[in-house]
């Protein structure tokens, strides 16, 4: 059944408690973990636009491909021949990943919320590979697909041999060089990391590189979930990767569509922000995540909940959260 199209963030929770709404998913990107602190990577100052290929210990021609196209240093295609790049630039989220460095904004605990008030999340796929959706212990672990992987796992690209998490940061410590200028113990020379088992230098987060295949989980899932999904809400990604955007036309022309963004994403995948009439299906909050998630919790009358995860939100989410207290 066709959910009405909400007018604003009152009545999408008008939606979402409406017995007629019975199963969610949550699509999340790199916009949903901005404010605990980690850039995204389309927006000026994300990972792409502040790439530096000339401080990456890569060849001449490697170096024209990332200055061509950023997106290169995360691909299979760079990988398989230098691990350096890679780790390079992935190096202090390694590291502040091991030391807990960033926390679950209000957005990941939006979905925390929904499923414990509601159960009606029935899946979030989430892009991002900073764990923070996981940190919300309240959310059951296959309800979490992580659509490109995690960074707080390591192992090897060429067998798939795991390598404990903390022995592969003190690699990364030791052999990695810091092109950050942060680490003053940092080596001033990228050395291999190699696998234990196939002796390969191709260790590294079990992340999904372009050119890679994703986890079989992430098909799985869409095949059970989306057939009679009633609502999904996009939140915090540019919808440029596929598969992953996939899921925004593999839903049911019925199915409600929300984007929660500070731009408008998706139209080419046939999201209409100025869609008229009964056959319109998209709704957009414009705006950052967490702001629009936590107007949209003050309207499903979750605020109090919120607050007793208060402490374990980020500084900039805290801030927020006191100023609507006191607002
Ligand atoms: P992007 O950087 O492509 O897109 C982030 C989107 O969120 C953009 O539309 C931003 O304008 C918006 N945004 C940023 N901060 C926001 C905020 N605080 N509130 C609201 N909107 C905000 O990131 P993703 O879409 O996640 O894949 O990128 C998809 C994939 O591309 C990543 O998983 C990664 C990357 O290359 C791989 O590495 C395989």
């Amino acid at each position: 059944m066709k959910l009405p199209l909400p007018v604003d963030l009152a009545s999408l929770a008008k939606v979402i408690l409406s017995p007629e709404c019975k199963n969610i998913c949550i699509l999340t990107g790199a916009g949903v973990s901005v404010a605990s602190g980690i850039p995204d990577f389309r927006s000026p100052g994300g990972m792409y636009d502040t790439l530096k290929p000339e401080l990456l210990t890569a060849s001449a021609q490697e170096k024209r491909y990332m200055e061509q196209d950023p997106t290169y240093v995360v691909t299979w295609d760079i990988f398989r021949n230098n691990q350096f790049p890679y780790m390079e630039v992935r190096r202090p989220f390694i590291l502040g990943t091991r030391n807990h460095q960033w926390k679950a904004t209000i957005a990941n605990r939006f979905a925390e919320l929904l499923h414990t008030k509601t159960g009606k999340l029935r899946r979030i796929y989430t892009q991002n590979i900073d764990g923070l959706q996981r940190q919300c212990q309240d959310i059951p672990d296959e309800t979490i697909v992580n659509v490109h992987g995690t960074i707080s796992k390591a192992g090897c690209e060429h067998c798939g041999h795991d390598m404990d998490f903390d022995e592969f940061c003190n690699q990364v410590q030791t052999k990695i060089k810091d092109i950050y200028g942060v680490d003053e113990k940092a080596p001033s020379e990228s050395t291999p990391i190699f696998c234990e088992e196939c002796g390969k230098a191709m260790v590294k987060p079990k992340t999904v590189l372009f050119g890679r295949s994703l986890p079989s989980e992430f098909f799985e899932c869409c095949e059970r979930d989306l057939p009679d999904l009633d609502l999904l809400i996009v939140a915090g990604t540019s919808l440029v990767v596929s598969p992953a955007n996939s899921l925004v036309y593999k839903v049911p022309d019925t199915t409600l569509r929300v984007v929660v963004n500070n731009e408008p994403v998706g139209m080419e995948l046939g999201i209409d922000y100025n869609g008229k009439g009964p056959g319109c299906r998209d709704f957009y909050a414009q705006g950052q995540c967490d702001a629009v998630f936590l107007n949209l919790i003050q309207e499903l009358g979750w605020l109090e909940d919120l607050k007793q995860k208060r402490d374990e939100l980020p500084p900039a989410s805290i801030q927020l959260l006191d100023s609507a207290n006191s607002g």
